[in-house]
């Protein structure tokens, strides 16, 4: 497939997805939102792929959405284009996804970040929803996401402000995973996603999908499927192979079956 507003490239089994509007700071616009989730689906699909990455530039993750495209739009014309279903397709990725951030990340931009599982950044990224300063707010998740992750007081406060907030303060809220010297956020983000890589892919999926849920589920139902995902294990060969290699005390080589 063939995109004109991402790069696209493996690392090992990493695959990278790269935003490319230098020119408007990386801006969402509607066709860069659709080329990131196709490709992040068709690594999905991909045996040869185990993590994806999605990363801006050295300067910048990106600005948010495209505001001139959304400039005109009418709650009519926004509910015939259903611009938020590509979205919603990304909360279906089943692998892990690390976002890797320089600079600013802003509004939508901030939300595709949230839609990842891990966040490393650099000292100079900036994390922030702009949107009350449009006149809008956060619509592709924002206000959810931001509050299950850091609670509804500072959600509000980030949301109401629309300050951008820097790398170290959205650590210590939980937000960010790593925060690194700007220029070492591909080296670091690589090697987590190649530590990743390595772990059994299996069980590293029936992982992400349970701590998704817990987020949505009672404790009961969260503990049904844990253990659901949990007796699946037991159907791979890399669970025999795990065990295996411990009790013969030697590395495990993990297939993904
Ligand atoms: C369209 C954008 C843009 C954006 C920057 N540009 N952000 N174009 N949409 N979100 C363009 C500028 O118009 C400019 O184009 C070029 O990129 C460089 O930007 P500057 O403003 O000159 O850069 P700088 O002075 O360094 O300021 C950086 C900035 C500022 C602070 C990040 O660009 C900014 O405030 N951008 C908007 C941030 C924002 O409000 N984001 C939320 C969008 S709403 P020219 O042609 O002049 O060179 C949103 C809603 C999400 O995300 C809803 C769900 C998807």
């Amino acid at each position: 497939m063939s995109h004109q507003l991402i790069k696209v490239y493996e690392e090992g089994q990493v695959g990278v997805v790269e935003l490319n509007r230098p020119n408007v700071l990386n801006a969402l616009n509607r066709q860069m939102v659709d080329e990131i989730v196709d490709q992040l689906e068709m690594y999905d699909r991909n045996p040869e792929i185990r993590v994806m990455m999605i990363k801006g530039n050295d300067k910048v993750f990106a600005a948010g959405a495209d505001i001139d495209e959304m400039m005109e739009e009418t709650p009519l014309s926004m509910e015939m284009a259903n611009p938020f279903a590509v979205w919603d397709r990304m909360t279906l990725i089943k692998k892990p996804v690390i976002a890797s951030v320089n600079g600013f990340c802003l509004g939508g931009a901030f939300e595709l970040a949230l839609h990842c599982d891990l966040i490393i950044a650099g000292e100079d990224a900036k994390f922030g929803f702009p949107e009350v300063k449009l006149g809008v707010m956060p619509g592709a998740g924002g206000t959810q996401l931001l509050t299950k992750a850091i609670g509804q007081r500072k959600a509000l406060e980030w949301i109401w402000l629309g300050e951008p907030f820097k790398a170290d303060e959205a650590q210590s809220l939980g937000i960010v995973n790593r925060v690194v010297a700007p220029e070492l956020v591909k080296e670091e983000s690589m090697r987590f996603a190649q530590s990743l890589a390595n772990q059994a892919p299996i069980s590293v999926r029936l992982i992400k999908e349970a701590v998704r849920a817990a987020e949505d589920l009672s404790l009961m139902d969260g503990m049904k499927l844990e253990r659901k995902n949990f007796y699946l294990a037991f159907d791979s060969e890399d669970q025999k192979e795990g065990m295996k290699a411990f009790v013969e005390k030697r590395p495990p080589h993990f297939k993904g079956v």
